[in-house]
């Protein structure tokens, strides 16, 4: 069984075919990450632009790499979220577009469960129960498995994610963007023990994860001068040390409260060689299995979302055409601005379809306040405009 896999969740586009649920056949990323490099971070508008960009050309890529012929796709899968709305909405528009137009169904995926599933690529043999840590830009939680697609959340953060500690405290010291690999190339060189900063493991028996103390303190640290004293390689190591720490523990007790012989690492942070290496020995002591992504698929790419894809519909699943997409719900009183892209696959049809994405964004003071979404504006302003016609 083929599946197309489609990730446009953030700043990655990418395209990929996975057959029978593990086999790779492509999985192209293409990253947006020296464009938002400019900014600190990621631009939501300009993400989902660049995605609009990529897709086709990568799409065509693919199939040249797989060896595959558009009538050979069984399945389509993309992210449905969490993720920026303008993003996911160019990756899942594409989606419904080619499954309609091959007529094969629409599987939209969690990003999470993607990020959790990789595992299945590299370890077919993967055997429930299993634990699986999700350390990822937007999210850290614990989750526990015991048949496929049954997600139970032992814990989660209370506040920033794994990854965001990591981006937030590179941005404190203009380090780059994104932090993650920088502080781990930085701490190999440092010392873990030269600064003692705080870890939130919140009572002796909770799961959850709380990282924005260790920001504040990393942030009072700089304040208060110490730079000068220590090199940046003693403070990424100490920083990283304090996470690493925390996420090292609150797996030990998962293993503890579970009795789970397999533990998973699953999201971006899950390339961090601290933590792999701690997790490691953590894994040798406790006597289970560790598994974890090759760095390629530990960050976003859409061999994921195909393999997730697969397993969702050998289980019954199928999403509808009007499936929408499910980023976080912003306040409504806060979405104010409208903009309209267009995806067209003509290449798909044999008369041509148009399908026109509505992105409805997060600009506070840009434009008029509470600006309705008028659909009949939208297209007669595409009528004007000359991009499509009656
Ligand atoms: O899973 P991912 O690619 O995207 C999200 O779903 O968020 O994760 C991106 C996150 C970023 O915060 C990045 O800084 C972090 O993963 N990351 C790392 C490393 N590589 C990526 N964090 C620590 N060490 C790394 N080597
Ligand atoms: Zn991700």
């Amino acid at each position: 069984m083929i599946c197309l896999g489609i990730e446009t969740s953030c700043d990655e586009t990418s395209i990929a075919f996975v057959e029978d649920g593990n086999q790779i056949r492509a999985n192209l990323i293409s990253s947006q990450v020296e464009i938002h490099q400019l900014y600190g971070g990621v631009v939501p508008e300009i993400a989902s632009r660049k995605h609009l960009e990529n897709l086709n050309v990568l799409l065509d890529e693919a199939l040249r790499e797989a060896k595959l012929s558009w009538k050979q796709i069984e399945i389509v899968a993309a992210t449905r979220g969490p993720g920026l709305v303008g993003a996911l909405l160019v990756g899942v528009a594409a989606a419904k577009s080619i499954a309609l137009g091959l007529n094969v169904p629409f599987i939209g995926v969690n990003h999470l469960v993607g990020h959790v599933y990789a595992n299945f690529l590299e370890h077919p043999d993967l055997k429930f129960p299993f634990l699986a840590l999700i350390v990822s830009g937007g999210h850290t939680s614990l989750v526990l498995l015991k048949e496929h697609l049954v997600f139970e959340t032992l814990g989660t953060t209370r506040d920033d994610a794994a990854g965001e500690a990591f981006d937030k405290v590179a941005r404190i010291f203009d380090l780059g963007y994104p932090g993650g690999p920088i502080i781990d190339k930085l701490a190999q060189k440092g010392n873990p023990r030269a600064i003692e900063f705080p870890r939130a493991l919140l009572g002796s028996d909770s799961l959850d994860f709380s990282f924005s103390g260790l920001k504040t303190a990393v942030m009072n640290w700089k304040k208060n001068g110490d730079l000068n004293h220590y090199p940046i390689e003693d403070l990424s190591a100490s920083f990283q040390e304090a996470v690493v720490d925390v996420l090292v523990e609150k797996v030990r007790r998962a293993i503890l409260a579970t009795g789970v012989k397999t533990v998973v690492l699953a999201g971006g942070v899950a390339c961090n060689t601290g933590l792999r290496a701690r997790l490691n020995a953590l894994a040798d002591d406790y006597h289970v299995k560790l598994h974890h992504p090759s760095p390629r698929l530990c960050t976003d790419n859409a061999a994921m979302i195909a393999c997730a894809g697969t397993f969702q519909y050998w289980k019954g699943a199928k999403d509808e055409l009007d499936a929408d997409v499910t980023p976080p719900m912003a306040p409504l009183e806060r979405l104010t601005c409208i903009n309209s892209q267009i995806f067209a696959s003509p290449h798909l049809f044999s008369s041509p379809k148009l399908f026109i994405i509505i992105e409805v964004q997060e600009v506070e003071g840009l434009c008029k306040e509470k600006e309705p979404i008028n659909l009949s504006l939208v297209l007669s302003s595409l009528f004007s405009s000359g991009f499509i016609k009656a």
